[in-house]
């Protein structure tokens, strides 16, 4: 994280010091830092040396349209999983034949407006789905690109939340079924089967299981023999990033170990990174309200919630907490730092040493660039955080503080309690 780094004691996101973006938006509050979005993607890019990946950031990582515009003007496609994920490429001016759409529920809508904007691919995850996209696509008088997402039943050793290619996973379809499919695929003639998707899990700290995963997909791909004539295979997303002092996996083997399988065959190669991009570029900055004393227990009251970032409480992620500014002479003390929701489960970590705090100060929790804002809800009607993107010595706005009245849009009074 060198982009987000301490001078003289105070924590800066690259030349802006946290402190003025709190006093300037307010907090809690998103800051992303643009340099690390853009290192991390090309560090994934230059890995691969023996081929050109296309990397379709994965959206739901960190939504922002101005974190997708970023990426797509580096080169990135987008991995989608809605139409609303579809929305947001378009608005981003992401190229369409650089956006693979997955997920296992695609709806006729989401379907038409996908194919209508021509996307690169659909990642499909079962045959109804596929029957599904054939019959859209035909009453669209259009032929369209897929690939099957294959469930290759291996061990990510990941979080039992985050795992995805088990065979107890909705995801993805087994092999003796994805043999049914190609042998029939006469049967759709509005779908072309070019790729094989495959999505392991997130978080994965070792190459095995991406390598695992596609070695059996390969003998499955050998077993199929003239059913099967695919020139991709996209890799999904995964890789996983250091939050707390764990080992992670070198991208160079990573790298190395697809390529050996990949590169042979002539496929081209896709992959949908989310965390391994927005990770480690983003934190999230929440003052302390109040110190609460009990018996034998100490807690930090700050103003960012479980609604801002559920990772602790829903997966008990481990986010690094450290003060926005140290300052000398303050012994560290246990702290359980918690939200203001109405729920135990609303805490950012329980027994954690930082240095002392006193309200009115600020706390960083680390590694919250994904899956931290794009997972935010408005839960006990609490607007959704700020989001600010540093630039250098400039921080922009990237989204404002949900106001009371957004907070009502959308909602009715019917006449009869008016
Ligand atoms: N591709 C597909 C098909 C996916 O389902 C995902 C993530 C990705 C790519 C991106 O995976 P990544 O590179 O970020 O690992 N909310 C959880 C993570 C859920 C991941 C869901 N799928 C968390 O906060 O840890």
């Amino acid at each position: 994280m060198q982009h987000i780094h301490y001078k003289n004691n105070e924590l800066y996101c690259e030349n802006v010091a946290v402190k003025k973006i709190a006093e300037r938006f307010g907090t809690p509050v998103y800051i992303y830092s643009q340099q690390a979005f853009i290192d991390r993607y090309k560090e994934l890019k230059n890995a691969f040396t023996k081929i050109t990946p296309l990397i379709c950031y994965s959206v739901k990582a960190c939504s922002n349209v101005a974190i997708l515009r970023l990426l797509v003007k580096q080169g990135a496609g987008l991995d989608i999983v809605s139409g609303g994920e579809l929305f947001r490429a378009a608005r981003a001016k992401c190229p369409m034949a650089r956006v693979v759409f997955a997920g296992v529920g695609k709806t006729p809508d989401e379907v038409s407006a996908a194919i209508r904007h021509k996307i690169l691919f659909f990642n499909v995850e079962s045959e109804p789905e596929l029957a599904r996209i054939n019959a859209v696509a035909r009453s669209l008088r259009r032929t369209v690109n897929i690939a099957l997402r294959l469930n290759p039943d291996v061990e990510s050793h990941t979080h039992h939340y985050i795992t995805t290619a088990k065979k107890e996973n909705k995801f993805g379809i087994d092999f003796a079924s994805a043999r049914r499919i190609f042998a029939r695929q006469g049967k759709y003639p509005n779908v072309r089967i070019k790729g094989i998707h495959l999505h392991v899990g997130s978080q994965l700290t070792r190459v095995s299981p991406f390598v695992n995963a596609l070695k059996k997909t390969m003998a499955f791909i050998d077993s199929l023999g003239t059913l099967c004539s695919i020139d991709t295979i996209n890799i999904g997303g995964g890789v996983g990033i250091v939050y707390d002092q764990e080992r992670t996996l070198s991208l160079k083997e990573y790298a190395a170990g697809i390529e050996r399988i990949i590169v042979p065959r002539g496929y081209d190669l896709i992959l949908e990174p989310g965390r391994f991009i927005a990770g480690n570029s983003g934190i999230f900055v929440t003052e302390v309200q109040y110190v609460k004393k009990t018996t034998g227990k100490r807690f930090l009251i700050v103003d960012g919630a479980m609604n801002d970032l559920v990772r602790p409480t829903l997966y008990q992620a481990y986010h690094e907490i450290v003060p926005v500014t140290k300052r000398r002479g303050r012994k560290a003390l246990v702290y359980d730092i918690v939200g203001p929701i109405c729920e135990s489960g609303d805490f950012f970590a329980k027994k954690r040493k930082v240095q002392e705090m006193h309200p009115d100060e600020l706390l960083a929790l680390k590694s919250a660039g994904a899956y931290g804002f794009s997972m935010s809800s408005n839960y006990n009607s609490r607007g959704r955080a700020a989001e600010v993107l540093v630039s250098g010595t400039r921080a922009h706005p990237i989204r404002s503080r949900e106001e009371y009245a957004t907070l009502l849009k959308g909602e009715i009074l019917p006449t009869h309690l008016k």
